[in-house]
């Protein structure tokens, strides 16, 4: 029978890794922090037609994937199932149906070769993304966490360990920018879309920040900038006056991300660590990169960015989750169930 308590360490281990938590199938192989194959399978050009995820289609898709994306990537590692020391898999946060696929499959996968299974949170994927940068990178470090679901600055304080500085009251920064390529008229997904339109733009419209200023603790809100940017664009229209959309995206653009990189360089500093870290879809904009870049320089900090790939959801960063649970022997038992949401930290 599987039994966890029967599994012996290796110190380089081959781990698979399954994403399946929204519209993207997922799989890589890791040898180690090496990423030998990373592959993804995406929903996301038929979700587009609806314009947004339709949590059926992104269940369907998925099991009509979760195989051949397997496939493609053992076959891309140049590895047999039987190579594999540990399978790791997303378990939430995310659309339940979706995640059932690549959980289930992970899971049933494990079981037959009897290595350990690794039930990944999401979140923790995104942030483990760093070591796939820079493989020897070693906590502690400040991270800034900006997805479609999560906006905050952590305390990354070991491998397994972090603690929450400060995050979002309302929507996450993704999710802003989400709305605000819904009201420019841009295609999903928004966030791409907002940052193509804003390099032609200006940022010269006062949108208020995403910081909420005068807060004991360090907070975001993300609803005033949104409704500033409606009314902006309903203003424009009810008067009869061009709408300067590339202006929009761009004030929008800036106001969204100069706290959180602002914020993320005062954390480290405070925090008195060395290096920052990053990771996240949000993370894969263009201006935030060069923006914390330049603030990291600035105050003498070291900046681990993953590449853009490797910050919007994909599977080689939850078998780097998986590696660090692998390591510290935090293997998981079969009876693992799917769950749509998890609290940070
Ligand atoms: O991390 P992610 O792929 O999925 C979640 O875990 O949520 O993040 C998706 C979010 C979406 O809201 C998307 O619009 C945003 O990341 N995003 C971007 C960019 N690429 C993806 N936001 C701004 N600029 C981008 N280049
Ligand atoms: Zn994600």
């Amino acid at each position: 029978m599987y039994d966890t308590s029967k599994f012996v360490l290796k110190s380089e281990p081959v781990i698979l890794g399954i994403e399946s938590s929204c519209d993207e199938t997922a799989c890589a192989v890791l040898r180690g922090r090496k990423i030998l194959s990373n592959r993804i399978i995406s929903s996301a050009a038929e979700q587009a037609k609806y314009g947004g995820v339709v949590p059926e289609i992104a269940s369907r898709m998925h099991t009509e994937a979760v195989d051949e994306v397997c496939r493609l990537a053992l076959a891309d590692a140049g590895m047999r199932p039987s190579d594999i020391d540990c399978v790791a898999a997303t378990y939430g946060a995310g659309l339940l149906g979706a995640l059932l696929v690549g959980l289930s499959f992970a899971k049933a996968f494990a079981c037959v070769l009897n290595v350990p299974f690794v039930a990944v949170d999401h979140i923790r994927g995104h942030i483990a993304a760093a070591y796939l940068d820079k493989p020897d990178l070693e906590p502690p470090f400040v991270t800034l966490l900006a997805s479609g679901g999560h906006t905050a600055v952590l305390h990354t304080l070991s491998h397994t360990r972090f603690e929450v500085l400060g995050g979002t009251s309302d929507d996450a920064a993704g999710e802003a920018f989400d709305k605000c390529a819904r009201v420019l008229g841009l295609p999903y997904p928004g966030g791409p879309s907002v940052q193509k339109l804003a390099q032609s733009g200006t940022p010269c419209i006062d949108f208020p920040s995403a910081l909420v200023k005068n807060s004991q603790s360090l907070r975001f809100s993300y609803s005033g900038l949104k409704t500033a940017v409606i009314n902006y664009c309903h203003n424009a229209e009810q008067r009869g006056e061009p709408l300067r959309r590339a202006d929009v995206a761009a004030s929008f653009q800036r106001a969204a991300i100069d706290p959180l990189v602002k914020k993320t360089v005062e954390c480290a500093l405070a925090k008195g660590v060395k290096t920052v870290t990053a990771g996240g879809g949000v993370v894969a904009n263009s201006y935030l990169r060069s923006s914390l870049n330049e603030a990291c320089l600035k105050a003498g900090l070291e900046i681990v960015l993953p590449e853009k790939k490797f910050c919007t959801d994909n599977a080689a960063m939850i078998a780097s989750e998986g590696l660090n649970q692998y390591m510290a022997g935090n293997f998981s038992p079969l009876s693992v169930n799917a769950a749509a949401a998890i609290p940070l930290g």
